[in-house]
């Protein structure tokens, strides 16, 4: 589906939930680059608080106070106020190694998703009002039960050391 929010390449630009995005021109094709071959997907907030949660980034990393202690809280506040979605892949990509390990382990395999998937992911990690609503509720029963057997199995995660937060204060936020 392709739904573009497209960078006109000399349009003025304005932010949304803290995300650097062009003004959507009308009637303008959505297959219009960004850069030859390129176009940028729109990125939408409530679809990404859905994912956030039933792909188990909740699992490991909180917002709103809900989510797991494992990895670092994804708040809005605590992103740039301005930044490309492309930092915060790059971000990702960083921490990919020990993401994945930790996937592999808790939840049993390595979290796939779309490019759409993480557009909106994205939408969704930097919109405080989006944020704001966020609630136990939105965690679908088979992701809380990772983060139930992740509590009972804390002791394995010994292993991964160099990561501060990984082991202490599970508790905290659930
Ligand atoms: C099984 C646990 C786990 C899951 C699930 C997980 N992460 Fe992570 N994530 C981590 C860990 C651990 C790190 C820190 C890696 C490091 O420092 O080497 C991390 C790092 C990150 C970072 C970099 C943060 C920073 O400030 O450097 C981002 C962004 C991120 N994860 C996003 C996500 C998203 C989005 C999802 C869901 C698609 C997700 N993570 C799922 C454990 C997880």
């Amino acid at each position: 589906m392709i739904e573009g929010m497209v960078l006109a390449a000399l349009g003025t630009v304005a932010t949304v939930g803290g995300l650097l995005v062009a003004p959507a021109t009308a009637g303008e094709s959505a297959k219009s680059a960004i850069a030859p071959g390129l176009v940028l997907p729109s990125m939408n907030a409530e679809r990404g608080k859905k994912l956030f949660a039933g792909k188990g980034c909740v699992v490991c990393h909180s917002i709103n106070g809900v989510g797991g202690t494992d990895a670092v809280a994804l708040d809005e506040k605590t992103m740039d106020p301005i930044m490309s979605p492309f930092d915060f892949f790059a971000k990702m990509w960083l921490g990919a190694e020990t993401m994945i390990a930790m996937q592999n382990e808790q939840l049993g395999q390595q979290i796939e998703f779309t490019g759409q998937d993480l557009a909106d992911i994205i939408a969704f990690v930097h919109n405080a009002d989006v944020q704001k609503t966020f609630s136990q509720a939105d965690i679908p029963a088979d992701i809380k039960e990772h983060m139930e057997s992740d509590k009972a199995s804390s002791g394995s995660q010994m292993m991964m050391e160099g990561h501060g937060g990984m082991v202490s204060g599970k508790s905290k936020g659930q």
